[in-house]
C-alpha cells in the first residue's frame, strides 16, 4: 500500500528544488512514499492528514511524528504542501486550517491529479495570495505555487460546521467538508433508518460519517452502547459534534475497518464506503462482509444499505450462511445477516 509513486508524486519529484528548500508542512494524502523522498533531499518534511489509514502508514514507515486530526496541531511551519483533496470545499477548510501557521511570505504549494480539482488552485489561495503561478504540469497532475501575501486570519472551526434537520428523527446533524452527507442526508441512508426497527446493547456505526445513523439509533433507543467509527478525522469530528448538538452520548473513534475495533457487537449498522478517492474501490465494505460475523455476539446482526446493483448478497451467504433483504428500492437494497 502506497509505495508506488502516484503520477502526482512523480510530478514532485521534479521539482525537489522549491519543495525542498525549507521545511514543508505537507496536507493531504500523498498515498506514497514521497515523504520520504522529500527527506533525502532536504529538511523533513511535517505531514498532517486526515485520513487514518494513511496516518498508519506513516507510522510504520518511519513517520512518527505525523499527525492526524481535524486541524493541524498549532505552531510555525515554513512552507505549505497542499495535496488537492477530493471535494473543493474541503481544500478551502484545510487551506483555512494549514495557513495561520505560516509567516507573510512563505511558500504554499497546492498539487493534484488534472481530474480531482486541482486547477482551482489559483481561486482557493486568491483570499491569500496576490499571484499564483502554475510551476509544472506532467502526467495529468498539476503544481501550483504562490507566496502568502499578509496573515490569514485564526482558524475557527465553529466557521466550518454546517447543520441541517433530520426532522423525523428530530435531530440537528453537523457536518464538516467533505464529510459524507455533509448538507443532507443520503437517501440510502433514510431507507436504513426507515427500514431498522428494535436494537438492543451494544451497537456499531461502522462508517458513521457525521453521525447521522448513530445518533439516530441512539435517539430512538437511548440505551444503546453505541460506537461510532470512521477513517475520516472530519467525518469523526463532525460526528462529536452532532453527538453534542443533540445531548447524546457515544464512543467515537478512528478504525481502518475494523481493526481499531475491540469485542463483540449485538449489532453492526452501515452504509458502508463506496468510493476511495477517485476511484471507486469495494474493499473496505468486501472486508467488513468477510469480518463481520467475528464481531458479532450470537443471534447479533450485520445490517447494511447497499447500492442495489452491487454483489453483496453473494458475499454475505458466504460468510454468514445466509442474507435477507429487507426493503428494496430501485436504487438501494437493506440487507440483515445474523449470527
Ligand atoms: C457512505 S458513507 C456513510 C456515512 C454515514 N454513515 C451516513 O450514512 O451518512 C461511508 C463512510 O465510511 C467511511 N470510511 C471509508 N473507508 C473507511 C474505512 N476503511 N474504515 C472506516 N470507515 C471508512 C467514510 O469516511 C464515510 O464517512
Amino acid at each position: 500500500m502506497f509505495e508506488a509513486l502516484t503520477p502526482v508524486g512523480e510530478m514532485l519529484t521534479r521539482n525537489f528544488d522549491p519543495l525542498c528548500r525549507q521545511k514543508l508542512l505537507i496536507c493531504g494524502q500523498l498515498e506514497d512514499s514521497l515523504p520520504r523522498m522529500l527527506a533525502e533531499q532536504g529538511p523533513a518534511p511535517a505531514v498532517f492528514t486526515t485520513d487514518f489509514r494513511y496516518f498508519q502508514w506513516l507510522q510504520q514507515h518511519g513517520y512518527p511524528e505525523a499527525e492526524f486530526g481535524h486541524r493541524p496541531r498549532q505552531r510555525l511551519v515554513e512552507a505549505l504542501l497542499l495535496l488537492m483533496p477530493k471535494a473543493k470545499a474541503e481544500a478551502e477548510y484545510l487551506l483555512a486550517a494549514c495557513l495561520p501557521l505560516l509567516a507573510p511570505g512563505a511558500r504554499i504549494f497546492i498539487a493534484g491529479d488534472n481530474k480531482g480539482g486541482v486547477k482551482a488552485a489559483p481561486k482557493l489561495l486568491a483570499p491569500y495570495c496576490d499571484q499564483v503561478n502554475k510551476l509544472d504540469s506532467a502526467r495529468r497532475a498539476s503544481l501550483y505555487q504562490a507566496e502568502l501575501s499578509r496573515p490569514a486570519p485564526a482558524f475557527q472551526p465553529a466557521d466550518w460546521v454546517r447543520r441541517y434537520p433530520l426532522t423525523e428523527e428530530g435531530l440537528q446533524i453537523c457536518s464538516l467538508p467533505g464529510v459524507f452527507s455533509a448538507e443532507h442526508l443520503d437517501s440510502g441512508s433514510r431507507l436504513l433508518l426507515d427500514t431498522v426497527t428494535s436494537l438492543h446493547g451494544r451497537v456499531l456505526d461502522f462508517g458513521c460519517g457525521a453521525g447521522v445513523i448513530g445518533a439516530s439509533l441512539l435517539k430512538r433507543h437511548p440505551g444503546l452502547e453505541l460506537e461510532l467509527i470512521d477513517i475520516n478525522a472530519l467525518a469523526l469530528e463532525a460526528s462529536r459534534l452532532t453527538l453534542a448538538e443533540n445531548r447524546l452520548h457515544a464512543k467515537v473513534y478512528a478504525s481502518d475497518g475494523l481493526a481499531q475495533v475491540t469485542g463483540k457487537f449485538n449489532h453492526i449498522v452501515t452504509n458502508p464506503p463506496f468510493h476511495a478517492g477517485l476511484k471507486t474501490f469495494y474493499h473496505t465494505t468486501e472486508t467488513l462482509l468477510t469480518q463481520a460475523a467475528d464481531y458479532l455476539r450470537p443471534g447479533g446482526s450485520l445490517i447494511l444499505v447497499a447500492n442495489a446493483f452491487l454483489p453483496y448478497p453473494e458475499l454475505i451467504e458466504r460468510n454468514f450462511g445466509h442474507c435477507e433483504t429487507l426493503a428494496a428500492t430501485g436504487k438501494f437494497k437493506i440487507y440483515r445477516a445474523t449470527r
